[in-house]
């Protein structure tokens, strides 16, 4: 695994296949200067993406917008129909280059490592994650239909979806921030102190902003701001692959959404599947937000 159109989850005419030849090929392109920014889908990949863009642009909007190629940062295994793939894209980019992916940390191409590339993970609760990830397959014509919300948590807790089990993911990255330059975030703590996650990422790429700045990526990458702009949407890039009157890309942006979707008897059956499959971690989520 994984296996494009295979993987679970994915469907057949899926545009973005993980394949694995590609993976191989990709062991050439890691460089020294390089960001990734990682995470299982759902955890706010966009929203660290465009505080990355802004960081890498000293906040200047405009220049942010004028290098923008594919929603601007390269997803390092996608690739869209009449898009060049991350990998070309990544080719064509300059040093320091940003790259984002959803692999899991087996899968990170080895130059990465030989490199010694920054990396910054974030990591979301899952309950919001299963919920958050439900609504982009209603709405992302690249996935299967979910089927009914109880099916998808069911295949969310078997690790029947796209990129994998969740909590194989969260585990991965975090056991691996313990050899190297790994700066692992949450989603929660961004939500509830944005100025102080992004003197985090400021800090581990050794960078210095003006005060100034930082509000100015503060507000530009802030959830009403993204959610008016058309490309943090996927609205002018992608609009053969997401029906937005489904569910809109950036759809609530909150933590604890989960308690408007669980019953009871779900949320129970999660907790216990959690308490077993995080046994023995380190590992904490913020679940009561
Ligand atoms: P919800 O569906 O819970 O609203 P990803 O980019 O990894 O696919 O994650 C998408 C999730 O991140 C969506 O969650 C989206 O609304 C949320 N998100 C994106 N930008 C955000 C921002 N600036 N602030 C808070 N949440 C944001």
């Amino acid at each position: 695994q994984p296996a494009g159109s295979d993987h679970p989850g994915w469907s057949r005419s899926a545009y973005a296949a993980l394949s694995y030849k590609r993976h191989q090929r990709s062991t050439r392109e890691g460089r020294e200067e390089d960001s990734p920014c990682l995470q299982h889908p759902q955890p706010g990949t966009t929203w660290l993406s465009e505080i990355m863009d802004m960081i890498y642009h000293d906040g200047d909007v405009e220049k942010c917008r004028r290098d923008a190629i594919y929603n601007r940062v390269p997803f390092l295994e996608l690739k869209a129909p009449g898009e060049m793939s991350g990998i070309e894209q990544l080719e064509s980019t300059p040093s320091p280059r940003l790259v984002k992916t959803h692999l899991p940390v087996q899968l990170l191409p080895t130059s990465f490592w030989e490199k010694d590339c920054k990396i910054i993970y974030m990591a979301r609760n899952p309950k919001d994650v299963a919920i958050s990830y439900y609504y982009f397959h209603r709405m992302a014509k690249i996935h299967q239909d979910p089927g009914t919300k109880a099916e998808f948590l069911e295949n969310f807790m078997a690790g029947k979806v796209p990129y994998g089990s969740w909590y194989d993911h969260v585990r991965g990255w975090w056991e691996k921030k313990q050899q190297k330059k790994i700066l692992y975030l949450f989603y929660e703590d961004m939500k509830k102190d944005p100025r102080q996650e992004v003197q985090k990422i400021l800090q581990f790429l050794g960078k210095e902003l003006a005060e100034g700045i930082v509000d100015r990526i503060l507000h530009h990458t802030s959830f009403q701001e993204m959610k008016k702009n058309p490309a943090a949407n996927y609205e002018t890039m992608l609009p053969i692959l997401m029906d937005h009157s489904i569910s809109p890309f950036l759809r609530k942006g909150v933590s604890g959404d989960w308690k408007n979707h669980f019953t009871v008897a779900q949320n129970e059956r999660f907790d216990q599947h959690y308490q077993k499959l995080m046994a023995g971690s380190d590992l904490h989520f913020q679940m009561e937000v």
